[in-house]
């Protein structure tokens, strides 16, 4: 896995059954995760719960590679192993989230900027050298009324653009994550123009830097309904739009399109790439990136007690299993 190229790190990301677990919550969304639970979030009790996760027996069946944040990458597990070791024994390639999350977008109102450019080529060269092979950059576009400007989308893909770039340079597959929000009562036409907008000026700015297309991957949310919105738009719809948007903007060269969840409950977002995957042939991989949709349960039976860590991977294997069976075209609802 050490000396992998770029195209097969970007295609192992995305082989048959699998998907990435993104586990790169920042110390506060970690912190918002674990008060769901009653449980304090400090070093230990944030390594327990990623530990929990990486190291579920079979969890390398159904997860490709996992996202992790900093304070983790550095981490080691009960053991004294780096945790990193026991991630590349379960046959996952180690990747790590490298922007500094959002901030308010200067001349805007309620638009967002992500952070992080200054100073990321030798965090990127760090990161590779404690065994990281792929990296993620989120941008954030919300739907309001007004908003989102294309001064904000521009200035957020500018911004992707250049980490991709620097990520290839440093030897590190970039996943180029452009997320346009669910939050709001929008409809999912909204959704779908926002998104084509955003993938449009997301994949210009990746060809003006010179980003290579086939040493990356795209994570992109679904095109759905905004949550507040009171038509929801069924499965079926979903899936067709989501796929018609990305014939629209997502040049064939990419090897793969792994989903944030986004928010969606762990069936729905299944069920959403469930039936994606079953529509038929497109020139890309479909498969998952996903936070909560994969840890929500595992997160719940857990309750930050050690007598339930059995029961919290077994949730987790299940829920991979079945996230691992959509992004092949076979999931039945029956299997939950
Ligand atoms: P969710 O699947 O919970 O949206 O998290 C994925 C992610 O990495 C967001 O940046």
């Amino acid at each position: 896995m050490d000396d992998m190229e770029l195209e097969d790190v970007a295609k192992a990301l995305v082989a048959p059954s699998k998907g990435i677990l993104a586990a790169d919550e920042s110390t506060g969304t970690i912190k918002k995760r674990l008060d769901s639970i009653n449980t304090p979030s400090t070093e230990e009790t944030r390594r327990d719960y990623r530990e929990l996760l990486l190291s579920t027996k079979g969890a390398g069946d159904f997860i490709s590679g996992v996202i992790l944040y900093d304070e983790t990458i550095r981490q080691k597990a009960t053991d004294g192993r780096p945790l990193t070791e026991l991630i590349k024994a379960q046959g996952i390639i180690p990747g790590i989230k490298v922007d500094k999350g959002t901030k308010p977008l200067a001349f805007s109102d309620g638009e967002l900027v992500t952070e992080g450019l200054d100073g990321l080529r030798e965090r990127l060269n760090e990161y590779r050298e404690l065994g990281a092979r792929f990296a993620k950059w989120r941008a954030v576009i919300a739907i309001k009324d007004g908003i989102p400007s294309q001064y904000c989308i521009d200035v957020n893909s500018h911004a992707l653009a250049r980490y991709a770039a620097l990520c290839q340079e440093a030897g590190l597959v970039p996943i180029v994550e452009p997320e346009v929000l669910m939050d709001g009562d929008h409809n999912i036409d909204e959704c779908y123009a926002v998104t084509e907008t955003t993938l449009k000026t997301v994949f210009d700015e990746l060809y003006q830097q010179r980003v290579v297309l086939e040493q990356m991957l795209l994570k992109p949310n679904m095109v759905i309904s905004g949550s507040d919105c009171p038509e929801q738009a069924d499965v079926e719809e979903v899936a067709s739009k989501t796929l018609y948007c990305f014939e629209q903007t997502v040049p064939a060269a990419v090897p793969g399109i792994v989903f944030l969840s986004g928010g969606q409950s762990e069936q729905q977002a299944t069920m959403h790439l469930n039936a994606m995957n079953q529509m038929g042939k497109f020139p890309w991989e479909i498969s998952y990136s996903f936070g909560r949709a994969l840890q929500a349960s595992a997160l719940k039976t857990w309750q930050g007690k050690p007598e339930n860590v059995e029961a919290a991977q077994a949730a987790f294997h299940h829920r991979a299993k079945l996230t691992s069976a959509a992004r092949d075209g076979e999931y039945r609802p029956d299997m939950e």
